[in-house]
């Protein structure tokens, strides 16, 4: 316990941005003052506060607490101990913000992943050379403590895999397509109604927030520099109702799966849509709700299970790493020295996996034999195939292939086009093993 600790001298947050997540944490500090001090032995208060726009009526009391219009006035205040970032965004305000924050000498504590997913590793060093301490346990999954889990449980694991459900919109718009039938355009704007939505929602459904989220994760589990840029991404626009109906049919749930491992060609990060046994954790996993695996060499597999947004979890994570910060709890970024992480190999995944296609094929005598070929020709075998009613003139196939490699499935979707027997694009998912 610090010296601070025992003195009881008051922990004093800055707070910039004051929207879901910021008034969530004004909530708790306000609900529970007596509580928290109890538990850190130190009162925790906040001093001041920012946003856009003064005059907005908020869901709590901000009286007390200075008003400071420019986040980088608030970050640097010398009434400051910690500088609570919740505006959002990557560049801009929140990056000018922490910054200064850091070079001033706060502590920081954010739940903003794009930043940390862009800037990570700039941020970590910046932190370790002014002596402060960054936090993100929100950033990640909104209220499962998985950062603490991965920095701290699991410190003596070596990690053999992440994988998670990381985008509640994405998840919720996917079983809600199946639960009421409806299609992606109609549950993407149920979803906007219901503010689900990031203001850029390409971030969700594009699988770009996700993707933040894994790269993040994939750095503390396997020591590398936070690589953004290397996560293969792909967003769940393409998916229909058809194809959660008969992944459905045949045993499977369609998921944005994040899966991040160390191979002997470098690290796999992947945010793509895939189908995962209907009976797994993963599987049954609907609504908004996050899921996070993790597998190391000596605890096995552990898995998460939470709220994956909204203020009173997303607040509860910001708490948590405040009150590490009451208590003198200071650990790297990353889980290591920010210095000491590796360059990150990023490989593509290589392992070979089952597939499901589904295509529409043309009701003509021979059409099944010529597709069939193709896959033949492409050195794929395949495990269960089924074949729907026709509808005007083509009937769609599932096809669920023995395990092959992404590049065999890529050359087989090619070549069914110029058969002349199948409609239209064919649609290829991996099967993710569990
Ligand atoms: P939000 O509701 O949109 O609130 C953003 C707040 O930041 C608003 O109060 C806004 O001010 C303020 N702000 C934006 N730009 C600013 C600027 N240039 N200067 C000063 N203030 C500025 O966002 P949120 O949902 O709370 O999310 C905050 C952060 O938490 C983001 O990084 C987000 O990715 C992350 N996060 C959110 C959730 C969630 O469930 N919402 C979950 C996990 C992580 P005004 O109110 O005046 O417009
Ligand atoms: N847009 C994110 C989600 C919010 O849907 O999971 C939490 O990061």
């Amino acid at each position: 316990m610090s010296a601070q600790t025992a003195s009881g001298k008051a922990l004093r947050l800055g707070i910039a941005g004051l929207g879901t997540v910021g008034i969530g944490v004004v909530k708790i500090v306000q609900r529970h003052a007596e509580m928290l001090e109890a538990r850190t032995g130190r009162p925790v208060v906040i001093t001041a506060v920012s946003a856009r726009d003064r005059s907005k009526n908020r869901d709590a009391d901000l009286s007390e607490y200075a008003w400071e219009t420019d986040p980088v006035a608030l970050a640097t205040r010398d009434d400051v101990d910690v500088f609570v970032e919740l505006m959002g965004g990557h560049e801009g305000a929140a990056k000018d913000a922490m910054l200064a924050a850091l070079k001033a000498g706060k502590d920081v504590v954010t739940a903003n992943k794009a930043l940390l997913a862009h800037h990570g590793q700039a941020l970590a060093e910046l932190a370790e050379t002014e002596g402060r301490v960054i936090r993100f346990e929100a950033a990640v999954a909104g209220g499962i403590p998985v950062i603490k889990t991965l920095t701290e449980g699991l410190a003596g694991n070596r990690l053999r895999r992440v994988m998670g459900v990381m985008n509640g919109t994405c998840n919720y718009i996917l079983t809600r397509m199946e639960d009421a039938g409806l299609p992606y355009d109609v549950v993407f704007e149920e979803a906007n109604q219901l503010g689900y939505l990031e203001a850029d929602p390409n971030l969700d459904v594009g699988g770009i927030d996700a993707g933040h989220k894994l790269a993040i994760l994939a750095s503390i589990a396997f020591g590398t520099k936070v690589a953004f840029d290397h996560v293969q991404l792909e967003g769940i626009g393409r998916i229909s109702i058809d194809d959660i109906r008969r992944a459905s049919d045949m045993g499977y749930k369609i998921k944005l799966l994040g899966v991040a491992q160390m191979t002997g060609r470098g690290l796999e990060q992947r945010m793509t849509p895939c189908l995962v046994p209907a009976s797994s954790p993963l599987g049954q996993l609907t609504g908004g709700t996050n899921m996070v695996v993790l597998e190391g060499d000596s605890v096995g597999q552990i898995v998460l299970r939470g709220a994956g947004a909204g203020e009173g979890p997303t607040a509860s994570a910001v708490m948590g790493d405040v009150l590490d910060i009451a208590r003198g709890l200071r650990l790297a970024t990353f889980g290591q020295p920010a210095t000491t992480l590796e360059e990150a190999q990023p490989a593509v995944s290589a392992a070979p996996a089952a597939y499901y296609l589904r295509l529409n094929l043309m009701d003509k005598p021979g059409a099944l034999a010529k597709v069939a070929a193709v896959l033949g020709e492409a050195g794929i075998s395949i495990s269960r195939m089924r074949q729907y009613g026709h509808a005007d003139t083509a009937a769609p196939v599932l096809i669920v292939t023995h395990k092959t490699t992404r590049d065999a499935i890529d050359l087989a979707v090619g070549n069914f086009l110029p058969t002349g027997v199948v409609e239209g694009d064919a649609i290829a998912i991996r099967i993710e093993e569990l």
